[in-house]
Formats: C-alpha cells, sequence, structure tokens
C-alpha cells in the first residue's frame, strides 16, 4: 500500500531481489516459473503507460497470467463502485489485484475488501510505492548506495505520489532530500508525513539552485494539471514555472558533476527539463523504466508468496 508498510531491511531485500531480475532482460529468454499458474489482474482507472505494462510484462515474465483492465472499457463506466467491481473479480480467483485509482486510499479500501494481495499501483496524490521502489533501485545502480546522498525533488510537490513514496523511501535509505517548488505547489508540513525519519532528512526550498547545489540526483516531477480541480490559482503558468523551475544544461551546472537526472514520466519536453537534459549523458530515465520491470516483478513475487526467499529458491 504504502512505503510506509515497508522497513530499510525489507526495501534492501526487494532491491536486491530486483536486481537478479534486471539480470534477465538481457537474456533471449526472459521467463521465470515462480509465479507458474497465477492470476494477476491489473485494474487500471487512471492513465498509465510505463506502469501498466511493466507490472503486466512482470506478471508474464514470472509465468503468470495477467489481465488488465480499466477505465472505458470497465463497468466502472456504468456506474458500478470499485469495491463491487473489485468483489466481481475476486469471484473468479486471482491471486493478486494491482490498482491505480484517482482516489488516495482507493487502494486500501480494496486491500481491506479483498482476500487476495492487493499492490497500489498510484493512488490520487497518495502514494505510488513501486514507483519508488524503482526510483531507488536507479539510484542504487548508478551511484552504488543511496545513504548520505543529497536528492532534490523539483516541481509540482502538491500534487505528487511520486514525491510523497519518494520521500519516505529515501529517508528511510538513509539519503537527505530537498524538495522545490514555488510555496503555492509544496503542502505545509511535507516533511512530517514520516514522523522523525522525514523530518530530520527533509528541507523544502523555493529557488532552483539551492536544490540543485551540491546534488547527486535530481529528481524532475510533471505539473499534474488533472489533479489541479478547481485550485488554478495556486499555479503559476507553464511558462512562468519551465523558466524558474526547469531544468536546463546551464541548471544542471549547480548539481555535483556526476549528479544524474531523474523523471518518472511522462515528460513534458521543454516544461520540467530541456531536450537537450532530457536525453543527455545524465538521464537515467530510461533506466528508471527498465527497473520497474524488474523492481515489480520482485514485488510481485513478495505480494503473492509472500516471501522472497520462496522466489528465490
Ligand atoms: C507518475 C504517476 O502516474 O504518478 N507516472 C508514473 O507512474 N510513471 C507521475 C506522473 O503522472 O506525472
Amino acid at each position: 500500500m504504502s512505503i510506509a508498510d515497508l522497513d530499510a531491511a525489507e526495501i534492501h531485500r526487494i532491491l536486491e531481489h530486483a536486481d537478479r531480475h534486471w539480470a534477465l532482460a538481457s537474456e533471449p529468454i526472459k521467463k521465470l516459473q515462480t509465479l507458474r499458474g497465477r492470476t494477476v489482474i491489473n485494474l487500471f482507472n487512471e492513465a498509465s503507460t510505463r506502469t501498466r505494462t511493466s507490472f503486466e510484462l512482470a506478471a508474464k515474465r514470472l509465468s503468470a497470467e495477467a489481465i488488465n483492465i480499466g477505465g472505458a472499457g470497465s463497468s466502472t463506466s456504468k456506474g458500478e463502485t470499485l469495491v463491487d467491481t473489485a468483489e466481481n473479480l475476486q469471484a473468479m480467483h486471482p491471486d493478486c489485484i494491482v490498482v491505480r485509482h484517482r482516489f488516495g486510499g482507493a487502494a486500501a479500501m480494496l486491500a481491506k475488501a479483498m482476500s487476495c494481495a492487493v499492490i497500489n499501483a498510484g493512488d490520487g496524490q497518495h502514494e505510488h510505492p513501486t514507483q519508488a521502489l524503482l526510483d531507488a533501485a536507479t539510484i542504487r545502480r548508478a551511484k552504488g548506495k543511496l545513504e548520505g546522498l543529497e536528492v532534490a525533488i523539483v516541481g509540482d510537490i502538491a500534487h505528487s505520489r511520486v514525491a510523497r513514496s519518494n520521500i519516505l523511501c529515501l529517508a528511510k535509505l538513509g539519503a537527505r532530500i530537498r524538495l522545490c517548488a514555488p510555496w503555492t505547489l509544496i503542502p505545509r508540513g511535507i516533511e512530517l508525513i514520516g514522523g522523525d525519519e522525514t523530518r530530520e532528512r527533509t528541507r523544502v526550498v523555493t529557488r532552483l539552485e539551492d536544490a540543485l547545489d551540491g546534488a547527486d540526483v535530481v529528481m524532475m516531477l510533471r505539473v499534474q494539471h488533472e489533479r489541479f480541480e478547481g485550485e488554478a490559482s495556486r499555479f503559476p503558468n507553464t511558462r512562468e514555472l519551465s523558466r524558474t523551475y526547469g531544468l536546463s544544461e546551464r541548471s544542471l551546472g549547480f548539481a555535483k558533476p556526476d549528479a544524474i537526472v531523474m523523471h518518472p514520466g511522462p515528460i513534458n519536453r521543454g516544461v520540467e527539463m530541456s531536450p537537450q537534459v532530457a536525453d543527455g549523458p545524465r538521464a537515467v530515465i530510461l533506466q528508471q523504466v527498465s527497473w520497474g520491470v524488474a523492481v515489480r516483478m520482485a514485488v510481485l513475487e513478495r505480494a503473492i508468496l509472500g516471501d522472497l526467499s520462496e522466489a528465490a529458491a
């Protein structure tokens, strides 16, 4: 449901397990048998390219059956509630439901009503735990560790479930976090979401230079217009935001010379970052996508088998 459900040791176990699956991606035959005969349903009621495809691929690479439903093609569009949909799906005996929903708390509500495993693939602006895990895996591969790193998270923090899950995850793994946006896009008290653990490790700044100065990792976030619902006045305008907070080759110069650039996708080119940065040598954005498959394989195994040691056997 949330990164808060995991302690640092469990996160490391998932990352180590994902390492093995990462190697599989360069094999000609990419399949394992650990979830053979199991069924995974992807229930996505919000737009998704990377998350849904990678959960589907992850399930298939572990030999599970994977089914995708959601949005316009499902009975949600006929007025069925989320819990009714899920109870009907459960009557078909899946082993796991992966859910993305536009309301925060939707995945937790489902998990209460279901007897099968439920994985949160993004609930409103609340959390996106597997994104934070794949981000941690990407950083760990690029930098060799997470402990002691300075990570700048820049952009629409207010509407970002990616930011919330990353703050929790990075703090647990011993990194330090700078959150950067105009005040109107930084929720008051955001640094307290993980109690003392995040308060001690998170700093809020409003100047891009302060966020980037000496950063090892720069994580840029999309402006999530779809979540604004009547609060457009809190938002400057895209051009102004891009000029003040967009990442260019010049502003990237404030970060460490070997800093990496991340983005959960989808990128709005020319808004969060210039195309030169997005396609440049410091960007690890497509590596994040590759790690998405490996990490979600490990998460599916943990959710369905209950223990990663069984998957390793
Ligand atoms: C993010 C999401 O949906 O929360 N994307 C993703 O899952 N890779 C971020 C976004 O939509 O901007």
